[in-house]
């Protein structure tokens, strides 16, 4: 498959987020648009030179798990303080910026980690004006600093490091030992708003709008008088990424939608007439719940579950896209573009940004066919999820889908513990249809990241409902919360809301006589439960 780079827009100021590992950096650039300034990741591996070379109106070093006494950890040569860009450390990137200045990083065993009483020393300095004489901040850290560089001054410490924040306000160098980006450090946000703006000299002007009009734009130049296609799968990514490239060229763009009868409650529905309503888009809606239902009888095995479904829907769609370009060829109008919602986070853990593509097939509904000779049009490649729901929002598309809580592409076909049959799928369907309307009408739904509905329908158990003995399935409830999905707690959900779920969904959805709550954390459990 051959990519495209989008054509270059002009580039706002952007703030170089320097990755020394853990996933630190993520958050860090997430908190920098937050203050509306327009963030980018780079790997701590680039060469200062590169660096520079992209013209950063700032840029910050994000912690890492390496102390810098480390054989083989990451380093900044000395030059990237030395080019007269505005630097931020933090956590390890403070060190490392105390280190190549001339100052004093010890290996004594003045170590802290988590909650901590940090007391800053001059209130009237460019990151902590404003800000508690005492606050309190998120450390993680094994070595600390015991003398600033020359030219600095302290402005922070803590019972256990003399040096806790330290600035140079001549060369607008500017560095805290603890993690400001974590929401555990209740003045992060404004001291790295006071670098941005103060420190930076940058201003609030980032927003997705400009990230429409931007897109827009690019992809009309990179399309010319081509078509393209776009697969929907009812999620946020691909639903936002078709609006844009919509709203861009209009009836040049063709979405599928494979309907593999593995969705909730009315999502197909949501899709056919919401999302086509509110975006005039063209869609070809090809209903293959059958054949799903027949490729996937008598399967129990989750793995081969996702092969069969990943292997129908690339069939499914590949014979939409055909007739898609058949006909359009009939018409002399080329399909050359597949549009994708790839995010953010996708290229950063893909390698970073370079313009490669690389499609996980985890996060797609089953990956695509590697042999596609198409150019891709990635219109969310620097877009953070909650962004992307911004996005989405601007374009007016409807709350539900904007705010869709993430559901596998293998939909519930995976949350039936056993073989997949239609029956199974519409008794799922309702149950968690009652779970989804209760969290929603107890206004959980941003509190939750997502609740997982089960069937266990291997297992059955007794139960006495009406007058009579049952013998029907549980029904597993697996609330979770979560920032990215690679760790996640199960939700405390208010006992109340839970019996009100219990109680509804055994009354009203057949052979259902047992609703069990799952509170294991991730890990030991993933989210799903196949
Ligand atoms: P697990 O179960 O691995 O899930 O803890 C992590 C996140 O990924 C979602 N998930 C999938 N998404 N295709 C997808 O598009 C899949 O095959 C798939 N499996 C899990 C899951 O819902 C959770 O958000």
């Amino acid at each position: 498959m051959s990519t495209a780079t989008p054509a270059a827009a002009a580039a706002p100021d952007t703030v170089l987020v320097v990755d020394f590992g853990a996933q630190y950096a993520q958050l860090i650039a997430r908190r920098v648009r937050e203050a509306r300034v327009y963030s980018e990741i780079v790997p701590s591996s680039m060469p200062v030179q590169e660096m520079l070379a992209k013209n950063p109106a700032a840029i910050i070093l994000s912690g890492g798990p390496s102390s810098v006494y480390e054989e083989g950890a990451p380093t900044v040569d000395r030059s990237l303080f030395e080019a007269g860009v505005p630097v931020f450390g933090m956590c390890y990137g403070f060190q490392l910026m105390a280190q190549a200045l001339g100052g004093t990083v010890d290996n004594s065993g003045a170590r802290e980690y988590g909650r901590t009483t940090m007391t800053v020393s001059r209130p009237s300095s460019t990151l902590f004006e404003g800000t508690p004489d005492e606050q309190a901040v998120w450390m993680s850290h094994g070595d600390a600093c015991s003398a600033a560089p020359e030219g600095f001054t302290v402005t922070a410490s803590t019972d256990v490091v003399p040096v806790a924040a330290f600035e140079n306000d001549e060369k607008r160098l500017y560095g805290v030992q603890h993690h400001p980006e974590v929401m555990h450090s209740t003045h992060g946000q404004q001291v790295l708003e006071h670098f941005l703006y103060r420190g930076a000299g940058l201003s609030p002007t980032w927003t997705t709008g400009n990230v429409i009009e931007e897109q827009v734009e690019a992809i009309r130049e990179q399309v010319g008088t081509k078509r393209a296609i776009c697969a929907l799968s009812g999620g946020v990514d691909s639903a936002v990424a078709a609006a844009l490239v919509q709203k861009a060229i209009g009836s040049q763009l063709t979405c599928v939608y494979v309907d593999h009868g593995l969705m909730r409650k009315g999502e197909t529905a949501q899709v056919e007439k919401d999302f086509v309503a509110a975006t005039g888009v063209q869609l070809r809606v090809v209903d293959a719940e059958k054949r799903f239902l027949t490729a996937l009888e008598g399967v129990s095995d989750p793995e081969e579950k996702r092969k069969i479904i990943g292997r129908e829907f690339i069939r499914v769609f590949e014979q939409a896209q055909a007739e898609i370009i058949a006909e359009a060829g009939a018409s002399g109008e080329p399909v050359e573009f597949l549009v994708q919602g790839t995010l953010y986070p996708d290229v950063v853990e893909s390698g970073g940004g370079t313009g490669t593509a690389n499609i996980k097939s985890h996060h797609n509904v089953g990956g695509l066919p590697e042999d596609l000779e198409f150019q891709l049009i990635e219109p969310l490649r620097k877009l953070f999820k909650d962004e992307v729901r911004m996005v989405g929002q601007e374009l007016g598309l409807p709350e539900e889908i904007v705010q869709r809580q993430p559901f596998p592409g293998p939909g519930l076909g995976i949350r039936i513990v056993g073989e997949v049959t239609k029956e199974r799928l519409d008794l799922l369907r309702e149950a968690d249809a009652i779970a989804r309307e209760e969290l929603t009408a107890a206004g959980l739904d941003r509190e939750i990241w997502q609740c997982p509905v089960v069937l266990l329908a291997d297992v059955r158990s007794v139960g006495v409902q009406g007058d009579g003995r049952t013998y029907g399935h549980p029904i597993v409830l697996r609330p979770v919360s979560s920032e990215d999905a690679m760790t996640a707690d199960w939700s405390r959900l208010p006992y109340d809301v839970l019996s009100k779920i219990s109680t509804r969904i055994t009354n009203e959805v057949r052979d259902v006589n047992r609703v069990v709550l799952d509170v294991t954390s991730k890990p030991p459990g993933t989210i799903e439960w196949e």
